[in-house]
């Protein structure tokens, strides 16, 4: 159907897919399997038209083809879900999945009536009742990335190419995804997939390539692999321990929550948090946790309840304001409320900290710079340097810096929002690995994840959200997935 030969693309200079040739085949779901700036997205925004290769050629049924634009390989047959969205904001749920498809009356008008019975149809089949009025600026990370996906269902595209779809994705929305995928690939859709969730791969995947370094290093029938072959593949040796053992005990209390209420996105919600203590947050996607925190660095003030920070009130009104106060914060929201795309790599880290690169009014730029670097060798951020704009890196390594950057400052409390989203194998276990030094340092650590097993193996204590109210405590070493998840379900 489809066929990459020898493609290869090179930016200023640096080959970031080098000579890859891959076939993939009718009623297919193909893996794309590799750490953060391997070349997975890259190798999609070829094949989708996105851009240009500067070697090799794409075959499609046969035939040698130049897509000039997405456009031109979209009425060819071949659609992509982006891992970094791009929706119109402005627009409505039902505009944006029926962009450039909208259905006309006999006047030649846009009929909306249809546009929005069209745009529920698709909508229905991946399991959500989103409603097709609301403008897309309104909606959660997770819901932009349903539309998103609905909205390459109704292309009816030949091949559609996911990029990781369920990076933001809910439980709920993952099963009714793939439920989805499974209808696709009856009807003889090829879909490549890649993503960071290898629990994931096995239960989708007829065939898993691996990338390294812009290399295809291997591609079989999934079943050819085991996790272990897999991971080794990816990171190019055998990873020792993915999990560091939780070994600190928390110390004295530092943070106080106390019937903290933000009607109707939560109430009552009183926790307390200790020195060195790495706290989990669990919940299903729109249970409260990312606005729970918000209130916690300022972002989002709770209408009722109080916060104290060694036992002094904290009356937060911006992230700025969390941050003197000693609470540093790693958002959920990368592209929304994280990165400044346009800016350097550079900038974007010690956007945070910057006053202490000042004499004077003046930022110290060797300074900054210096202190980029050793971030960048910490944290293993592949950029062709401290000046490459932050939008150029690819999705995994972006989350880095942001990490970096919450760091630099030195907080007492980290709240951590989905810190591994987007995050390869090999830099999960380098993120555990940090949680555990910081937590060992004293930082208290407020972790919010929808990875069950992560929350699981590095916290001390977890709170479980439901609706907007805990609905249970409980302790890591006596519980599993299982029992969290029944506290998460709605009642
Ligand atoms: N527009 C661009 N300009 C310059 N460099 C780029 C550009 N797009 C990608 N790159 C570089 O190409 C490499 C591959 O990036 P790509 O986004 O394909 O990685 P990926 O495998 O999708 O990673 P991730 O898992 O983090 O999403 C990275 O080193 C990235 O910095
Ligand atoms: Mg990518």
């Amino acid at each position: 159907m489809l066929r990459a030969c020898q493609l290869t693309k090179t930016f200023g200079g640096l080959s970031v897919l080098l000579d890859v040739s891959l076939d993939f085949r009718p009623g297919e779901v193909h893996a794309l399997m590799g750490e953060n700036g391997a070349g997975k997205s890259t190798l999609m925004k070829l094949l989708a038209g996105l851009y240009r290769p500067d070697g090799g050629e794409i075959q499609w049924r046969g035939r040698s083809v130049r897509f000039a634009t997405p456009h031109d390989a979209l009425t060819q047959g071949i659609a992509m879900v982006h891992q970094e969205l791009m929706p119109i904001p402005d627009l409505t749920v039902a505009e944006n999945l029926m962009l450039g498809m909208e259905p006309v009356n006999a006047w030649g008008w846009v009929d909306h009536a249809e546009l929005h019975r069209q745009a529920t149809t698709w909508l229905r089949q991946l399991g959500t009742d989103l409603e097709t009025s609301r403008p897309m600026r309104t909606l959660s990370v997770a819901q932009m990335q349903v539309v998103e996906i609905a909205k390459a269902l109704a292309r009816q595209a030949d091949v559609i190419l996911m990029d990781e779809p369920t990076a933001a994705l809910s439980d709920h929305e993952v099963s009714a995804l793939f439920k989805a995928i499974a209808t696709l690939r009856q009807r003889g859709v090829t879909v490549v997939y890649t993503t960071h969730k290898m629990d994931e791969v096995f239960r989708l995947a007829d065939r898993i390539s691996v990338l390294r370094d812009g290399h295809l290093v291997a591609t079989k029938p999934a079943g050819e692999f085991t996790p272990a072959s897999l991971i080794t593949q990816m990171v190019g040796r055998e990873l020792a321990q993915v999990f560091p053992p939780v070994t600190t005990t928390p110390g004295e209390v530092i943070l106080t929550v106390t019937q903290l209420t933000r009607e109707p996105a939560y109430r009552d919600i009183s926790f307390t948090l200790r020195r060195g203590e790495v706290l989990g947050l669990a919940g299903l996607m729109g249970a409260g946790r990312t606005e729970v925190v918000s209130a916690i660095y300022g972002l989002q003030p709770a209408d009722a309840g109080a916060i104290r920070l060694l036992g002094k009130p904290l009356v937060l009104t911006s992230p700025a304001d969390g941050l003197t106060a000693g609470i540093g914060m790693l958002t959920e929201d990368r592209k929304g409320s994280g990165i400044i795309p346009a800016m350097s790599v550079q900038h974007n880290l010690t956007l945070a900290a910057l006053r202490h690169y000042c004499r004077g009014a003046v930022v110290d730029a060797s300074a900054e710079k210096a202190v980029t670097r050793q971030a960048a060798a910490d944290f293993a951020i592949k950029s062709s340097g401290p000046a490459q704009a932050i939008q150029q890196l690819s999705g995994g390594n972006q989350q880095k810096v942001l990490l970096a950057r919450a760091l630099l400052a030195a907080p007492e409390v980290l709240i951590l929002d989905e810190p591994t989203r987007g995050i390869d194998i090999g830099a999960k276990a380098e993120i555990y690995a940090l949680i555990g030094r910081l937590s060992a340092q004293g930082t208290a650590v407020l972790l919010v994840s929808s990875e069950l097993p992560e929350i699981l193996a590095l916290t001390h204590r977890i709170l479980v959200l439901r609706q907007g109210e805990l609905s249970a405590e409980l302790n890591p070493r006596q519980t599993n997935q299982e029992e969290i998840l029944r506290h998460a379900m709605p009642r």
